[in-house]
């Protein structure tokens, strides 16, 4: 195993939670890594770190060659899909990687698990996937929570009359003026009335598509869930080129196409993940506390999702303070919510440097049809009113940061954030 694991104490979850968002939740990273990679622009010396999910959007970082990645997840089965594809970066040639992370012939994993993969991840995830790699044999976009949820969605699309012709069509259209025609025919006066409205507002159909019970209320709080939803799907559908869009593909018709493949999964990328691969930290906790433990100045990416959605505006707040001690001075951090505003908290503001102009554009060319709105800011030299110097350089912050992540273990989480 040529990655590290940190395992750190992870305070009991409400229970709700807990029913909700354990085991697989994300068979895929749903945030758009083009988006991502313009606003990081990532280079050699960078320390990156990142919310798991489906480990998608780390091993895009990871194809970029960055000095160290750091993923992080509170959830340790996230964790462990993303340990089996390192496993499988590790150990197989691409042809077999994409036929079981791209689902072209993904019973070929249990050809390459026992000898290949399960000795290449850590005990933990070695219990997970000895339990559920069915899951994968059986085409992980099938299964874990989004699985079903995409499912039970192309399900509803037939009895609404969207076939999946009309759907496979949609995809392999070239034009926005192709994709609007279409969609106002065969999608819109078929998808938006109550059926839809009441399958937007079931909530324990929104928490399978993985949208938090805070999520759901600030969503529907602030914009109401089902015109929000009307709105970012009418978007995605007839201002953002479908063809190479793997997300909805994935999702209204359960495959990718061809060689419209998330970065990781390309041809391309996979000798800079091979060679990369030592240089990754999978760590399974809050995102707070193992900032808390790193060496402050000494992470120069942070790609937080939307986790702010799922958080108090107590946690948010003291989260984004962890944020700026570890940050590099200078260091960029991007994040991402369903509702159409959710500024940092005034207090943070001014150690902050916004770049609307260029989210906004980026969010824009969104394929996800997921987030109301996307932040990027530049952490300044002087936030908090601490003047900070970076790291005498990543080696000397990444000796450090694994020196610091292992004695972790040991220590009380303060405050899950
Ligand atoms: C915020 S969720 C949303 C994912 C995204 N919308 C998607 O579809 O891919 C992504 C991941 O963040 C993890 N997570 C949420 N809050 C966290 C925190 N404070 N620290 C670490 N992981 C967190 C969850 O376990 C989940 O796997």
């Amino acid at each position: 195993m040529r990655h590290k694991v940190i395992d750190l104490p992870m305070p009991r979850r409400p229970l709700l939670e807990r029913m909700v968002f354990h085991g697989i939740v994300f068979n895929m990273s749903w945030e758009d890594p083009e988006m991502d990679r313009q606003a990081f622009n990532l280079g050699s010396s960078d320390t990156v770190i990142s919310i798991s999910s489906a480990g998608c959007n780390p091993l895009n970082f990871l194809a970029q060659r960055p000095a160290r990645l750091i993923s992080v997840d509170s959830n340790p089965a996230q964790n462990a899909l993303l340990e089996l594809k390192l496993a499988g970066i590790e150990t197989l040639d691409h042809a077999t990687f994409c036929d079981i992370f791209a689902a072209r012939n993904p019973s070929v994993v249990t050809r390459v698990y026992a000898d290949k993969l399960r000795p290449n991840i850590s005990p933990r995830s070695q219990a997970y996937w000895d339990r559920n790699l069915w899951m994968i044999e059986r085409d992980l976009y099938r299964y874990g929570r989004m699985g079903l949820f995409c499912r039970i969605l192309r399900r509803f699309m037939n009895m609404m009359g969207i076939s999946a012709a009309i759907r496979e069509e949609f995809f392999e259209l070239r034009t926005l003026e192709e994709q609007k025609a279409h969609y106002e025919r065969h999608f819109a006066p078929k998808l938006w009335g109550p059926w839809t409205r009441r399958f937007v507002n079931f909530r324990p159909l929104m928490w399978l598509a993985g949208v938090h019970p805070r999520q759901f209320n600030l969503i529907d709080g602030r914009h109401d869930m089902y015109e929000y939803v009307r709105e970012r799907v009418e978007y995605a559908l007839t201002r953002v080129p479908v063809y190479d869009n793997y997300f909805l593909s994935l999702a209204g018709t359960g495959r990718f196409r061809g060689d419209r493949l998330p970065p990781y999964l390309m041809e391309r990328n996979f000798e800079a993940l091979r060679e990369g691969l030592h240089r990754v930290e999978v760590v399974n906790g809050w995102l707070g506390p193992y900032l808390d433990s790193q060496p402050a100045g000494s992470i120069s990416k942070f790609n937080l999702l939307d986790i702010f959605d799922w958080m108090t505006p107590a946690v948010f707040e003291q989260t984004l303070r962890s944020v700026l001690r570890a940050a590099r001075p200078g260091a960029t951090m991007i994040y991402r919510s369903g509702s159409y505003r959710l500024e940092p908290p005034a207090s943070i503001l001014p150690s902050l440097t916004p770049h609307s102009d260029l989210a906004k554009r980026l969010l824009a060319q969104d394929r996800s049809a997921t987030y109301g709105s996307f932040y990027v800011f530049t952490i300044r030299a002087d936030a908090d009113g601490v003047v900070r110097s970076a790291a005498a350089d990543s080696g000397a912050a990444l000796a450090q940061g694994a020196a610091a992540g292992a004695a972790l273990t040991g220590r009380e989480a303060v405050a899950a954030g």
